[in-house]
């Protein structure tokens, strides 16, 4: 059991006002992941919710029991908060083998030998480390070192794992295998888990929810699906998968109960029903952000009614998937990803079928959605 609220955090280095009015609640049973870009305050985080640091202003609580309260200058010992914390630098005992690292605080808390033995092994099966249990950490690498601290951590049975970058020190191939370990472990054991990454890929195939952050702030808490989706603002639509998003010029027009958009590519018409609460002009021409996604766009060779013509800049087949460079008749470049591979030659022409629903419209002026995709 563990829900953990945080209201009103503010966090200060000096005058640098690293965290601001932080405000996130965590289910228990969620894996939420706190994404962003270097800097953004993801560790500050973190560490304000393990009790390594203090926030000038706001209320934490566990389970409903007041773990920080700012005002009242109350923070509760990391010790008394039930959580474990596995750091970017896994910090190992040294003199330690593995087998030790992971039994030392399981013996601390005086639990039964056996108990601990199933633990160490049960943890190290869990990281497919078993081979190491007798070595030292000198012994191991940076990324074995890293899945024997994440093996401590989930040895400890905490009910809350906090994750600072676990992956970063893998190598591709195991970052991929260890996703998956990790989406298991946190499965099997029903954890909650709060997991910093810069790694959208991560952010999007382990968790449950994400909490997007832009310089210190949350600019939104969604499934990875709706942030997929759905990204609020076109800073997050530009963060948000890879290959990048197109962004398209466009004018708006509010005609009644429909939104009018106008690029360089077509004219579209959509419903009220699809559109977000965001305030827009009620009346006249507004300027506006098409955004859409690479393989939302579907490509033909032969002409038809709703095809939209545009020339192949350039092809980039990679076995599994094709990037194609288009340019619209303005000479706006964007980018469509086909599955598998696809040959088209340079400067010719060819058909971009969109759907309409799989488009999202965000106002030019203050960068938040305004129509959403289904
Ligand atoms: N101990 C510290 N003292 C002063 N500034 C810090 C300290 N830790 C972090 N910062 C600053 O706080 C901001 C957020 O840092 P951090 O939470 O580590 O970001 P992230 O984990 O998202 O990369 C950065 O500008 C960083 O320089
Ligand atoms: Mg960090």
């Amino acid at each position: 059991m563990s829900k953990i609220v945080l209201s009103h955090i503010d966090k200060f280095y000096g005058d640098n006002h690293v965290l601001r009015d932080i405000n996130l609640t965590i289910e228990d049973g969620d894996f939420m992941t706190l994404l962003g870009p270097s800097g953004c305050g993801k560790t500050t985080t973190l560490r304000v919710v393990s009790g390594l640091e203090r926030p000038q202003n706001g209320v934490m609580t566990i389970d409903g029991e007041e773990m920080i309260n700012a005002d009242l200058a109350y923070f509760a010992e990391p010790s008394k908060r039930g959580l474990n914390l596995v750091f970017q630098s896994y910090a190992l005992w040294p003199h330690m083998t593995v087998r030790n690292n992971i039994a030392f605080g399981l013996k601390i808390q005086k639990l039964p030998r056996a108990e601990v033995e199933k633990r160490v092994a049960d943890s190290l099966r869990m990281m497919r480390i078993e081979e190491y249990i007798d070595r030292y950490p000198n012994e191991l690498s940076g990324g074995q070192q890293q899945r024997v601290a994440i093996a401590r951590a989930v040895a400890s049975n905490p009910k809350l794992l906090l994750l600072d970058e676990p992956l970063s020190n893998l190598d591709a191939r195991l970052r991929v295998d260890m996703r998956s370990e990790l989406q298991r472990i946190h499965r099997e054991l029903g954890t909650t888990v709060i997991y910093v990454t810069h790694d959208q890929v991560e952010a999007l195939t382990m968790s449950t929810k994400i909490a997007l952050f832009k310089a210190g702030e949350i600019s939104q808490v969604a499934t990875p699906m709706d942030l997929y989706m759905n990204p609020i603002d076109l800073e997050a639509a530009d963060f948000i998968g890879n290959p990048r998003i197109n962004f398209l010029e466009g004018a708006g027009h509010m005609d009644g109960a429909k939104l009018h958009v106008s690029c360089e590519l077509a004219e579209y018409e959509f419903d009220r029903s699809d559109m977000t609460e965001q305030e827009i002009p009620e009346s006249g021409d507004f300027p506006v952000v098409v955004a859409i996604r690479p393989e939302q766009i579907h490509l033909t060779t032969e002409k038809s009614t709703d095809g939209i013509p545009v020339k192949v800049y350039a092809n980039q087949p990679a076995g599994s998937e094709t990037l194609v460079s288009l340019q619209g008749a303005g000479g706006t470049d964007f980018l469509a990803k086909e599955i598998g591979l696809a040959q088209y030659d340079i400067d010719q022409t060819v058909y971009a079928h969109i759907a309409p629903e799989k488009i999202n419209i965000y106002d030019a002026k203050s960068t938040r959605l305004i129509k959403r995709t289904r």
